[in-house]
């Protein structure tokens, strides 16, 4: 039997957890205006949480991945599919970055936000962006609109990068049989 180059337990750690977290901010994001209206704030405030401790689990994800190097790609992998494999890790590290920065600045320049201040969980102090908080209203209602934009495209993005990922892992497991999904599975 072939052996499979697998990650480290860190690095297969973070990428569940980070994709879990994800799919819940995902959800929360596009459905929080929906549940009942004793629910919303609540559910508007854990996607802000959520979004933070990605953008921490991030940070330590990159960090990580700076240290180590990834176990090599299977030498069944084709010339293109190594550049589109590669190229779409890079987008979606980007991207985790990306969307919640984007939503931290959105929320910003929210134009009450000096009266609701930021608890993570309901516990967490965290703060705006002061230099956003301190433009003139008109200005922040501009950004505060635009960056909403920015944040909905990034997750038309997101939506995109994933299910090529997703595809991409399937298809070398299921068609190729080169335990792609082996790589990064913990106890498989
Ligand atoms: C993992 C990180 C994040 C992801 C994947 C994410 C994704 C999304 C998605 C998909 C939406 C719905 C967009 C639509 O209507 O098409 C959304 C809405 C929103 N996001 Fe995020 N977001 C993240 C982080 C953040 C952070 C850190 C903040 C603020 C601190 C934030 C603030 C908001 C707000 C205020 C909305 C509008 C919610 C509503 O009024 O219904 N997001 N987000």
């Amino acid at each position: 039997m072939v052996a499979v180059a697998r990650y480290t337990r860190t690095a297969m750690v973070l990428h569940w957890l980070v994709a879990v977290l994800i799919v819940v901010n995902v959800l929360l994001g596009l459905f929080a205006d929906d549940v009942p209206d004793s629910l919303v704030r609540r559910a508007i405030d854990t996607h802000k949480s959520i979004g933070i401790t990605v953008l921490g689990l991030a940070l330590l994800r990159l960090l990580w991945r700076l240290a180590h190097r990834p176990p090599p790609l299977p030498a069944s992998y084709a010339r293109p599919e190594r550049g589109l494999a590669h190229g779409a890790h890079i987008a979606l590290y980007a991207l985790i970055f990306a969307l919640p920065i984007s939503g931290w600045i959105h929320d910003s320049a929210y134009k009450n936000a000096a009266a609701t201040p930021l608890l993570l969980f309901g516990v967490i102090p965290w703060p705006r962006l002061g230099w956003i908080m301190a433009m003139p209203p008109a200005e922040k209602a501009a950004l505060h609109s635009q960056w909403f934009a920015i944040h909905v495209w990034l997750g038309y993005a997101l939506y995109a990068l994933v299910a090529l990922h997703v595809l991409g892992a399937l298809k070398h497991q299921l068609f190729d049989r080169d335990k792609a999904l082996a790589r990064m599975l913990p106890g498989v």
